[in-house]
């Protein structure tokens, strides 16, 4: 029945992170023990205090529809949080509320991008970001780092990108899936090219603000030449460990808070009550929670990239926030074992998936063949148990 959908759906792909999840939780319903690093999620629980704010507004009866932009005490709590940790000047009224930062970003490039518009994406990417362009019509545009300097293109490389057909650019920071951040001096050199262009804007997905290991985090609307041209992305999913809540946000000029808040007010109204009561408790959090939530993916972060940089055939570099590691893979590429052919990050997943029992995800879904990520959201003993499976699984492939 196939061929009665649309042709908007039949070009959207299935999140691979999604797909290589159901896969193990496959493998696990056989009762095999799958360790999965293949998870864009804390493995923390929300904060007590706002597990305590979501009780309260069920018995407060917080259960009629809120306004589609959210609550105003949720949006001058985030006005609030944006002028204390990033220096940004949003009123409430420039904040709209959605259904995850997903749905943030869905709002942002469904009301900007018209079919034949160029955008572009600095990769690796989210995933997410190319299939909401696709669904948008607008045809993406990659300008690509390797490993080589840290995952961070360059303010020359992205101009070189633009063009007269250029309508929007999307990058995060810190990355999914890379863990690079870039600092102040780089985004004001992005800041300057955007500058030029006053018909181009920019999404600053700022997700994984709060986990960086190296330095304040940046943002790139506090360079006043290119205010009226971003966007600025963020939620509570990873900052509080409230993957399951569901709430993000943005802070943008007016008129484009004003075409989401149209948008979508047509396709699922405000985000839900309870999450969103909850969410004034997370965003006002104090610091501290933050902190500590940071030296636990710190501590992973040397154990992790210290585990894989020692097995053959894995090139790391040092990120310096979310919880990712993204190794160079492609030296496992050509062998095989078992009748099983590694000839791309693909086949090499799945590898390590059934002969080791761990998951990872595909360079390829974040547009870099040649690479894999890992997700160090998990124990420490996870993480060890998982690197020395894989160490057993490459010495398979590379010498039998
Ligand atoms: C870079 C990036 N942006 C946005 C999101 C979406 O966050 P949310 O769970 O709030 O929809 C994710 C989640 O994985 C992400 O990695």
């Amino acid at each position: 029945m196939d061929q009665y959908l649309s042709e908007r759906i039949k070009k959207l792909s299935e999140s691979q992170t999604i797909a290589m999840a159901r896969r193990s939780r496959e493998l696990q319903a056989e009762g095999i023990d799958v360790i999965s690093l293949s998870l864009g999620e804390p493995d923390l629980n929300a904060p007590e205090h706002v597990k305590e704010a979501a009780k309260k507004a069920i018995d407060e009866d917080w259960s009629h529809y809120p306004p589609v932009a959210g609550y105003p005490e949720l949006r001058k709590a985030i006005s609030d949080k944006f002028k204390r940790q990033n220096g940004l000047n949003y009123s409430p009224e420039q904040i709209l509320v959605s259904t995850g930062a997903k749905q943030s970003l869905a709002n942002v490039i469904l009301s900007l991008v018209n079919p034949g518009d160029e955008v572009i994406i600095l990769a690796p990417y989210w995933v997410s970001y190319l299939e909401l362009v696709k669904l948008a019509g607008g045809k993406a545009k990659f300008v690509t780092a390797g490993i080589d300097t840290d995952f961070k293109s360059s303010a020359a490389e992205l101009d070189e990108a633009i063009n007269e057909d250029t309508k929007l650019i999307i990058f995060s920071s810190p990355s999914n899936p890379t863990g690079t951040y870039y600092t102040k001096s780089e985004l004001e050199g992005f800041a300057k090219v955007i500058a030029k262009y006053p018909n181009v804007f920019a999404i600053s997905d700022e997700i994984y603000e709060h986990i960086n290991f190296s330095g304040k985090h940046e943002s790139l609307a506090q360079f006043p030449e290119v205010y009226e041209q971003v966007i600025t992305v963020n939620g509570v999913s990873k900052a509080y460990a409230m993957t399951g809540y569901r709430i993000g946000y943005i802070g943008a000029p007016l008129w484009i808070t004003k075409a989401c808040d149209k948008m979508q007010g047509q396709i699922t109204s405000g985000a839900n009550t309870i999450a969103q009561r909850a969410s004034i408790e997370a965003v006002n959090t104090s610091e501290e929670w933050l902190s500590e939530m940071c030296s636990i993916f710190e501590k992973r972060r040397e154990l992790v990239t210290d585990l894989f940089s020692n097995i053959e055939g894995f090139k790391t570099n040092m990120p310096g926030g979310a919880f990712y590691l993204f190794p160079e893979v492609s030296a496992l590429f050509g062998h095989s074992f078992n009748g099983q052919e590694v000839n791309n990050s693909n086949d090499l997943c799945m590898f390590f998936m059934n002969e080791c029992h761990v998951a990872m995800v595909p360079g390829e879904a974040f547009g870099a063949p040649g690479y894999v990520r890992m997700s160090y959201a998990t124990s420490e003993s996870n993480l060890k148990e998982a690197a020395k499976r894989i160490k057993i699984g490459v010495e398979k492939l590379l010498h039998h």
